[in-house]
């Protein structure tokens, strides 16, 4: 059904020293049970850019990366070639300013590490979307979170954002479960709490059907 599928899954991890580094709490596993669906649908082959995680994905072309800008280099490679491009990764936001080649003392009561934003992939992704690809960001708000979905929809050029509401009964992060949204411009569709294999299947019903209204 497509030519190419790319996914992008689990954490970025941004070092400071030879055994520190900056990260956050994705597991991968919304990632990779999108691989797996499209795979069990027969969707198409699909590559796999994947921080580090242990939710690999069977019979995909798997890419690892560690930091942000590895996966912006991974994705530059392949997104030509895809008509569906899913950014499930979290990436890192922030990356230390500098790089410690040489293990971090503790000599000081405080300590300020320099932060410098990443470069936000799936807006330049967005920037240059070209007919008929498909792009799906993922997004996690904690307030005004469907005047913010559709702000970022519109900032990144998406056809849909699966939006998570972090909340005490919805962690997301971690979770086996998954509560979300799914958010396209004619609208926003509530799911609810369901595994997140689940969520995949529902996220690719709903990419068949955008794909199907654009060709
Ligand atoms: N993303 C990306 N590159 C980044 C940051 C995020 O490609 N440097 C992608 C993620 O893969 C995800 C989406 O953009 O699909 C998340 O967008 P973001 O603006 O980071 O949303 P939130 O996580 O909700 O963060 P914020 O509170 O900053 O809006």
């Amino acid at each position: 059904m497509f030519k190419r599928i790319l996914i992008t899954s689990g954490p970025t991890i941004e070092p400071i020293d030879p055994v520190r580094f900056l990260s956050n709490r994705s597991s991968g596993r919304t990632g990779c049970h999108l691989a797996e669906e499209a795979r069990r649908r027969g969707l198409g082959p699909v590559v796999f850019i994947t921080g580090p995680t242990a939710h690999i994905p069977a019979r995909a072309q798997v890419v690892r990366v560690e930091s942000a800008q590895e996966m912006r280099a991974a994705v530059n490679e392949h997104w030509r070639r895809a008509d569906v491009i899913i950014m499930a990764a979290a990436v890192s936001d922030y990356r230390s300013v500098k790089y410690y080649p040489d293990k971090m003392k503790k000599d000081g009561e405080r300590l300020t590490l320099e932060l410098v934003k990443n470069p936000d992939i799936l807006l330049e992704l967005g920037g240059r979307k070209r007919r008929g690809q498909v792009l799906v960001g993922f997004a996690a708000e904690t307030e005004d979170i469907f005047a913010n979905a559709q702000k970022k929809l519109l900032a990144k050029n998406l056809d849909l954002l699966v939006l998570n509401e972090i909340s005490a009964a919805n962690p997301a992060f971690g979770s086996e479960e998954n509560q979300v949204y799914l958010v396209r411009r004619d609208g926003v569709r509530r799911l609810e709490t369901m595994s997140k294999a689940l969520v995949a299947a529902r996220v690719w019903d709903e990419i068949i059907d955008l794909a199907g209204r654009a060709g």
